[in-house]
Parts: structure tokens; sequence; C-alpha cells
């Protein structure tokens, strides 16, 4: 099994789209059932990008304080991504799933893997911005992390402390693969071209070499309920999550 954790410091900056529109772009190269998504976040939105709506259904909050495996939590959606929503749950439930994994560091990883899924598995873990206890579990389970930004001064003022994160991180498990990846490049903005390009030089070599760039298509995607290579698979967003994916394959494989 592959585990990608998708973060940042920052909100706003994409994980979430990055995270449900990657899966599906992995999905379309590797085929139906080897592609997972989980949600982290209690903001409980990753479901949405694949258009589940039921707000009855159990999620991974719940269902680990209710120490049931993730398994019986999976949607199956038509995109060929399999959706383990983080639940629409009580503050109580919240406080409690978070109590638990902050006894138990490694509890994410464990449920991964005990949650039927097959050696070939790839796995995409969305996460809320900023330091909590759903990033360190991540990091002590991930095989590869992506870290959004934007080309943005807000993006690059966080970038000290996302550099202590990944230093901390490839202190205790110097295999883990972690990049910078830009999200809403727009290089008609003169100021977004000479970030991203700024960019780039600084964080080279854990610089994804691949932006995903502005497209509106992203939030019309979300409002129907699709990934994004659904609703315009020809667009400049689809285009460049497609060749994301062949490169984060290639990056598990390394
Ligand atoms: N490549 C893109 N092009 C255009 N809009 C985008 C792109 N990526 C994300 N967005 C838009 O940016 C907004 C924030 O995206 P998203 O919810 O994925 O961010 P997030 O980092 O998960 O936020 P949070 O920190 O609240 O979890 C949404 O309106 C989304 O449609
Ligand atoms: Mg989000």
């Amino acid at each position: 099994m592959s585990i990608i954790g998708i973060v940042s410091m920052k909100g706003g900056v994409g994980k979430t789209s990055t995270t449900a529109n990657l899966a599906s772009a992995m999905a379309a190269k590797l085929g139906p059932g080897r592609v997972s998504v989980v949600d982290l976040d209690p903001q409980n939105a990753l479901h949405w990008h694949f258009g589940l709506s039921d707000p009855q259904t159990l999620g991974v909050c719940e269902q680990s304080l209710l120490d049931g495996d993730w398994q019986s939590v999976t949607q199956y959606t038509e995109f060929n991504v399999a959706c383990l929503p983080y639940g629409d749950v009580s503050e109580i439930d919240r406080e409690g799933f978070e109590a638990l994994l902050a006894q138990q560091p490694d509890w994410i990883g464990e449920q991964l893997q005990r949650s039927g899924l097959n050696q070939d598995a790839v796995v995409l873990i969305d996460t809320p911005p900023g330091p909590s206890v759903y990033i360190k579990q991540v990091f002590a389970c991930v095989d590869l992390i992506l870290v959004v930004l934007l080309a943005d001064a807000g993006s690059y003022a966080t970038i000290p402390a996302m550099q202590t994160w990944l230093d901390e991180a490839a202190s205790v498990r110097p295999r883990l693969g972690m990049y910078y990846l830009l999200n809403q490049v727009d290089r008609s903005e003169p100021l977004n071209r000479d970030t991203s390009a700024f960019l780039h030089q600084q964080l080279k070599p854990r610089m994804c070499p691949i932006d995903i760039h502005g497209d509106e298509a992203v939030g019309e995607a979300l409002a129907f309920g699709q990934p994004v290579l659904e609703y315009e698979p020809h667009g400049q967003a689809s285009l460049d999550l497609a060749r994301l994916a062949t490169w984060v394959i290639d990056a598990l494989n390394r």
C-alpha cells in the first residue's frame, strides 16, 4: 500500500480539491479498485467532490470511536475512487477522536493496514490546515507528502514553519518523499508568475516540477459533485492533474 498525505500550514490553498482531483487522475491511470481517499478534516468536505451527500453516513471519526473497521465506512464512487468521509459528527465525537489520535500516534496507519485494502492500493489523505493531531498521524504513516502552496506572499510566509515540519519528519523517516506543490498558478499575472519562479528556485529539490494552474473548472466541478477530470477533461487543471498523477506514481515507485 502507498499512502500520500496532502498538507499545508495555510487554509484554503486547495488541499481538498487536490486530494479529490489527483485521486481521480491516478485512478484513471491505475484502473478501478486501486485508489482511495480518506478525509481527516472535521470540515468533512472531501466527499462532496465525488457527489456523495448523505449526511447520515458514518465516517472514520465515529467509526474509530466505535472501534469498528474502516472498510464498512468506505463508499465506492462512480469515479473509480473509494471515499472514506470524516463524517458529520458532534463536537464531543470530534474531541474524542482527537484524544484517541493523541494517545495512539500510529492509529491511522494501523486502521489503513487492517482496512482490507490490497498491497497495490494507493491512499490519499486530506488534512486540515496547520499543526494538528491529524498531521502527526499522517507524517507517521505516509510514503509521500505533498505540501500545497499558492504563489503568494501568504504561502511564502508559511514556508519556514513548513520546512520545520518537513525537516522534523525527515529526521525520523529519512526515506519519506516530501514535495511542495504549487496550486492556482496564473502565468498571466506578473506577481503570481514571478513568485512561482522564485518558489521553484528556492524550494528546489523539494519542489514538484508540475504546477496546477488556476482554473475555474475546479470550483465548477465541485458544484456538480464531480472530479474536475470528469467535469472538464481537456481543461488546463485536468491536464496538469493528469501529468501530476503520472509524476506521483513514478515518485511512489522510486
Ligand atoms: N487549481 C485551482 N483553480 C481554481 N480554483 C481552485 C483551484 N484549487 C482550488 N481552488 C478553489 O480554492 C478554494 C479552496 O479550495 P479547497 O477547499 O480545496 O482548499 P483547502 O486547502 O482544502 O481549504 P481548507 O484549508 O479550508 O481545508 C475552493 O473554492 C476551490 O474551488
Ligand atoms: Mg480542505
